[in-house]
């Protein structure tokens, strides 16, 4: 098991267009997602809809630049704007190598998320955190 050191961690969020969009591919980058992460100790969450992604990641500085070189290369999506890349001193979601939440999200608009500002977008998961924390506590 991998013990992080909170030192060393930093959290990314970007948002992203899809080139070409079904439940395939977000299935996919759900599986290969959780896979890798789980190895390299990054966790995250990832909101999808038909024409947006918007993911936030976090982990380790060093496994989460070699990830997010990888991302940026991926050609299942394009149009991809860093919004925040900070040192952070927790993990949001410490239990999800990678969380989807796009139906959490529905009710926002591909350009209410598209334009969120780096700040809105940080208090968009973390209010997603709070309501997993929320759930945990009254189940
Ligand atoms: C929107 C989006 C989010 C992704 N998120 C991750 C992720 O969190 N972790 C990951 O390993 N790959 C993620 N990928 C896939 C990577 O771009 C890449 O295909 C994958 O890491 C390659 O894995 P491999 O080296 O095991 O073949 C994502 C791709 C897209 C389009």
């Amino acid at each position: 098991m991998r013990t992080d050191n909170l030192e060393d961690l930093k959290h990314v969020i970007y948002v992203s267009r899809p080139t070409h969009f079904d439940h395939m591919v977000l299935d996919n980058i759900l599986i290969t997602s959780r896979s890798n992460n789980l190895e390299i100790g990054v966790t995250g969450n990832l909101i999808c809809h038909s024409d947006l992604f918007l993911q936030m990641l976090e982990g380790p500085s060093d496994a989460l630049e070699r990830l997010y070189e990888k991302i940026l290369a991926d050609d299942r999506h394009a149009d991809i704007v860093k919004l925040r890349d900070e040192k952070s001193e927790l993990k949001l979601f410490p239990s999800w190598a990678m969380r989807n939440d796009s139906h959490q999200s529905w009710m926002l608009s591909r350009s209410e998320i598209a334009n969120m500002t780096a700040e809105e977008a940080l208090v968009l998961f973390e209010r997603l955190a709070r309501e997993i924390m929320n759930s945990s506590s009254t189940s």
